[in-house]
């Protein structure tokens, strides 16, 4: 087993050596500036207190609900493989990655997690919870290229068997690229589930939360997704809302399967 201590230092190494503005160059993105105002926002706002806030939006049982339906998704056919590798793209401070590779592992002890965001300052906040899900830095356009990028310093597979995302969607400027990535990192009859706001009203969101998109109409989000997977489901989830300030949006599930 590796020493605690130093899987914290290699880890803080990796975010000290990282570059975000070379990380950016290097994979291609055209918006960097975009990127880099998510990034300043989460980092302020969120990277402490990420884990209240989603509290604060769903409550408990809201929260419960949409672990429960990822793991719901998860164990429905096909099987997984015991060893299962799944990461969580724009995973944040890991609040939903940890408690769904808790309930994983005790069914497939083997599984493996990983977990890529944009924002190190989130991913320290889940280094820290010290588990063994593996944090790295990452744009969701560009999964394919960022697990390239981060392999020189940390053990990821180049494909997996899971990807999964939740509440990032909204803070992309085009959705439709991520489908595409979340596509090419995924084995033949992986899964990939989407979990993101149903369109709202409040425009303020785009200030108060760094918001790019006001939610998504879940037919427009089926006709997105079909151009890039045949096999995919998206449905309004049931007796959820996402809850803030008395404003609230329901939350749509995207289900994707990679085969032919
Ligand atoms: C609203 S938070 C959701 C975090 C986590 N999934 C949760 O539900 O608590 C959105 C996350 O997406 C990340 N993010 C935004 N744009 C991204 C991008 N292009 N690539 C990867 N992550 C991104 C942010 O850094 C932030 O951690």
């Amino acid at each position: 087993m590796q020493d605690k201590n130093s899987i914290e230092i290699s880890f803080e190494e990796y975010l000290n050596q990282l570059k975000l503005n070379q990380l950016f160059e290097k994979l291609g993105i055209s918006d960097s500036e975009l990127l880099a105002k998510e990034v300043e926002y989460f980092t302020r706002e969120e990277a402490e207190k990420r884990d209240r806030i989603v509290v604060n939006y769903f409550g408990k049982e809201g929260v419960n609900r949409i672990v429960n339906k990822i793991i719901e998704l998860l164990f429905a056919p096909p099987e997984l493989p015991p060893d299962a590798s799944l990461l969580d793209v724009g995973a944040g401070t890991g609040f939903f990655t940890v408690k769904i590779a808790e309930k994983v592992k005790a069914m497939l002890p083997e599984a493996r997690f990983y977990a890529m965001d944009i924002t190190p300052a989130m991913l320290l906040s889940l280094f820290k919870k010290n588990t063994d899900v593996k944090p790295f830095v990452g744009v969701a356009e560009k999964i394919e290229e960022s697990v390239k990028e981060a392999r020189a310093h940390i053990d990821i597979p180049l494909k997996f068997d899971v990807v999964f995302s939740i509440l990032m969607l909204h803070h992309i400027a085009q959705p439709e690229k991520v489908f595409e990535s979340i596509k090419k990192v995924l084995k033949r009859d992986g899964k990939a589930i989407v979990i993101d706001l149903c369109e709202h009203s409040f425009e303020e969101f785009r200030e108060e939360m760094g918001d790019i998109h006001l939610g998504f109409n879940p037919e427009e989000v089926y006709k997105m997704v079909r151009k890039t997977f045949s096999n995919v489901e998206v449905n309004v989830m049931p007796g959820i809302r996402c809850e803030c300030s008395r404003r609230s949006a329901e939350l749509f599930v995207a289900y994707m399967q990679n085969n032919p």
